[in-house]
């Protein structure tokens, strides 16, 4: 029985980020060049959009690049720029039949001119699609992220906008990349490592953390099923006690 058959309707994560890890190790073990993963790993992000979009999920937040992977080597950055930009072109029409809003959070300024340009006229053009939300994390870290938050509150705080007695996690909220999704209840990511590279840190504060041997590319719909499964059997307490959750 296919693992979607299982999965509670009103259950459903609202939000489901993904590191999407692995690619390089799946190239390796078919004897190919690392790029030759990202390639097939674009196959993993559709089936992922289209398993989350099938049981209603509302916002998917994939880590496509993060602010560390500037440091590989240039062939394989350049090598993820032009496949972003390809996908995006290929792909477009696609996301905008299904109604799919893409969005994308971290330091675009650092994309290439092409890549940058290709990913805003993306954005424009699905802006009222309300389907789902694809948020693509390019570019992106977590430290960044807050370091830039900090930064603003400062410098709103400097200009007498904000009053520091009155700053609260709202507040921070507000000045994160993520102001407008609420935090995701499941986190995935593929490939066996059990870490957050850097993801979504003040986001997955209460997220359930789902780790899978699976490699990214070989990630398909089934398996993102079985850890909306597995979320849903997972018990959320919140810092509170059993009984308290179960009323
Ligand atoms: C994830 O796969 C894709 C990116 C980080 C861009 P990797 O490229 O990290 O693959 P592994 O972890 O080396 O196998
Ligand atoms: C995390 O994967 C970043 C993305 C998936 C985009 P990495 O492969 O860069 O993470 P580490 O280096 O194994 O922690
Ligand atoms: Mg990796």
């Amino acid at each position: 029985m296919s693992a979607k058959n299982q999965i509670e309707k009103e259950k459903v994560p609202r939000h489901v980020a993904i590191i999407m890890d692995g690619n390089g190790r799946w190239a390796k073990n078919h004897g190919e060049m690392r790029v030759f993963g990202h390639m097939n790993g674009v196959n993993s992000v559709r089936e992922s959009l289209e398993a989350a979009t099938d049981v209603g999920v509302e916002y998917l937040t994939l880590y496509a690049f993060s602010t560390e992977n500037w440091d590989r080597p240039i062939e394989e950055v350049s090598a993820l720029m032009d496949l972003l930009v390809q996908t995006i072109v290929k792909e477009i029409e696609g996301l905008h039949d299904n109604e799919v809003r893409l969005e994308a959070i971290g330091d675009l300024n650092l994309l290439p001119k092409k890549c940058k340009e290709a990913l805003l006229e993306a954005i424009q053009k699905t802006k009222n699609n309300n389907r789902i939300t694809l948020v693509l994390a390019l570019s992106y870290s977590s430290r960044w992220e807050i370091t830039r938050a900090v930064k603003s509150i400062a410098d709103a705080v400097k200009k007498g906008k904000i009053d520091p007695e009155k700053i609260d996690q709202t507040t921070v909220q507000k000045y994160l990349e993520t102001r407008n999704y609420p935090d995701p209840e499941l986190l995935i990511r593929t490939s066996g490592e059990k870490r957050i590279s850097n993801f979504l840190l003040w986001q997955i504060a209460y997220s359930e953390l789902y780790f899978t041997e699976t490699l990214w590319p070989d990630f398909k719909k089934e398996n993102f099923y079985e850890a909306v499964v597995a979320f849903q059997n997972r018990e959320r307490r919140f810092g509170k006690i059993s009984e308290q959750t179960t009323i």
